[in-house]
């Protein structure tokens, strides 16, 4: 995850050899680089807690902590942190160790002066495009509401693209879709952009009125018409009038209301429940639901003339599953929700937090993830969401299935081939994306490309050179 806009890069170093660490400290030194050092392992890492640093460089070996626990604490922290080994003298085995533990580089003292730049130059121009994406995502963020939906999926523009042909003409809408996709905000575009929109925008949640008074509740009643009517009442359709009324979980309403329902939408007048007299009434009506009306019409659970008086117009909303390409842009919305709301100043979210979140199947859709993120940013204490912030059932580990044969029918026999399958499964599973996929499978990004046989040395990283052998 970036720094902030206007944040320098930060650079911790931890060498008990204070004449080194100060040389070390000279060369890192420049324009937008904050240096912080320290002699003792915990005293850097205390820094490292705190200030969350980008690159940390540490030497392999100091009394009380060697470089490698030093290297796990930190990557155990944030694993974005990259971390830059110093050791003495160079060993292949211990190289090796470090970058399968996480570290991003490896280099012998004495420093050379021209890698360590070379690194430090690539993490600044890391961050600034992460700051550059950081904008981007912003404006992105901007062009991609529409009437306060968030969305830039093909599907979801599709969605907005009906709502607005529709809006200006319905009378009638049925707006479907799971639980939590934005069927209601969907309601609230359409009226809002309907002439309509100055007049009322009046709900009725279906499945939470009692069957008894559902009449009442739509079309109102007069006094005396029941026990309890002390005196007269104004039923959603009235309260709508020259607006426009949502009948939330239509699907929900007995087949006695369903009759009288569709009574009123085609004649557009009510009568309040113990009045002889019909009132004309003037509304756009949406209904909406989760359930498949046309398998309950088939069920004679819901009457087949109102399903084809309601779905002449039909608005379907697809499930976040089907259109996780909004899954960042909904996160940043959140986020900046939340953190607004909490007076937080929180800035994002960590990678490997984005990637628990990316693999999650979202049952619960929008609403879910804004359940999620608005308890994670109550209980994050930092400024970034981190996997201790999301709720335990995300966290669990989901295990990629491996099974030693192949779809094709291939047999893996050795360790080897198992290792690359499965690296590619998961690959695969996070649409080919090496560094979500190394967090996925809890290794470093060097041994996931030693693994798929490429070749990802960056300058110095000299461990992975002649790694190559486990290629096919
Ligand atoms: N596209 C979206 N952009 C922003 N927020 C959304 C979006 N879709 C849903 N939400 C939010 O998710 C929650 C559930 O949406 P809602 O419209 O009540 O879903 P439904 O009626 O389909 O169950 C609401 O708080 C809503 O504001
Ligand atoms: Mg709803």
């Amino acid at each position: 995850m970036p720094a902030g806009p206007d944040s320098a890069l930060r650079v911790v170093a931890i060498d008990d050899d204070e004449q080194h660490l100060k040389f070390i400290a000279r060369v890192l030194s420049r324009e937008n680089v904050k240096v912080y050092t320290s002699t003792s392992p915990q005293e850097g890492l205390e820094q490292v807690y705190k200030e969350r640093p980008n690159l940390v460089v540490v030497d392999l070996v100091m009394p009380g902590m060697s470089g490698l626990e030093a290297l796990a604490r930190i990557v155990e922290f944030d694993p974005a942190i990259e971390v830059v080994l110093l050791t003495g003298q160079y060993s292949t085995e211990s190289a090796v160790e470090a970058i399968q533990k996480g570290a991003a580089d490896y280099l012998t003292k004495p420093v050379n002066v021209e890698k360590l730049e070379k690194r430090v130059e690539a993490l600044l121009l890391e961050l600034h495009k992460g700051q550059r994406c950081l904008q981007l995502e912003h404006e992105l963020l901007e062009n991609s509401q529409f009437a306060s939906m968030v969305g830039h999926s093909a599907a979801m523009l599709e969605v907005f693209h009906r709502i607005r042909r529709v809006a200006p003409h319905f009378r009638t809408v049925l707006l479907t879709g799971e639980t939590g996709v934005g069927k209601e905000l969907a309601a609230q575009a359409l009226h809002r952009l309907s002439p309509a929109c100055s007049g009322p925008f009046v709900t009725c949640n279906c499945s939470a009125v009692v069957e008894t008074l559902a009449e009442s509740e739509l079309f109102g009643h007069v006094k005396g018409a029941f026990t309890g009517a002390v005196q007269d009442r104004v039923g959603v359709f009235e309260a709508a009038n020259r607006g426009t009324v949502l009948l939330d979980e239509v699907g929900e309403l007995s087949l006695s209301m369903q009759a009288k329902l569709l009574r009123v939408l085609q004649n557009r007048e009510i009568q309040r429940v113990g009045s002889p007299v019909a009132r004309q009434v003037e509304v756009r009506v949406i209904a909406a639901t989760h359930r498949d009306l046309k398998e309950m019409v088939k069920n004679q659970r819901f009457r087949e003339d109102l399903f084809y008086r309601l779905s002449m117009v039909q608005i379907k909303l697809p499930p976040l599953a089907q259109r996780k390409e909004d899954l960042p842009l909904l996160e940043r919305y959140f986020i900046k929700r939340f953190a607004e709301q909490y007076s937080k100043p929180l800035r994002g979210i960590t990678r490997r937090a984005d990637v628990l979140l990316a693999r999650h199947s979202w049952p619960g859709n929008v609403r879910e993830l804004e359940n999620v993120l608005g308890s994670a940013c109550m209980m994050t204490e930092g400024d970034i969401i981190d996997v201790d912030d999301l709720p335990e059932y995300l966290r669990e580990r989901q295990e990629v299935d491996v099974s030693v044969g192949t779809q094709d029918g291939d047999v893996l026999s050795t360790l080897e081939e198992v290792e690359r399958a499965h690296t590619l499964r998961a690959l695969q599973s996070v649409g080919g994306n090496k560094v979500r996929a190394a967090e996925l499978l809890g290794v470093s990004r060097a041994k996931l490309y030693r693994i798929l046989g490429e070749c990802d040395t960056p300058e110095g990283t000299t461990a992975s050179g002649d790694r190559s052998e486990s290629s096919d």
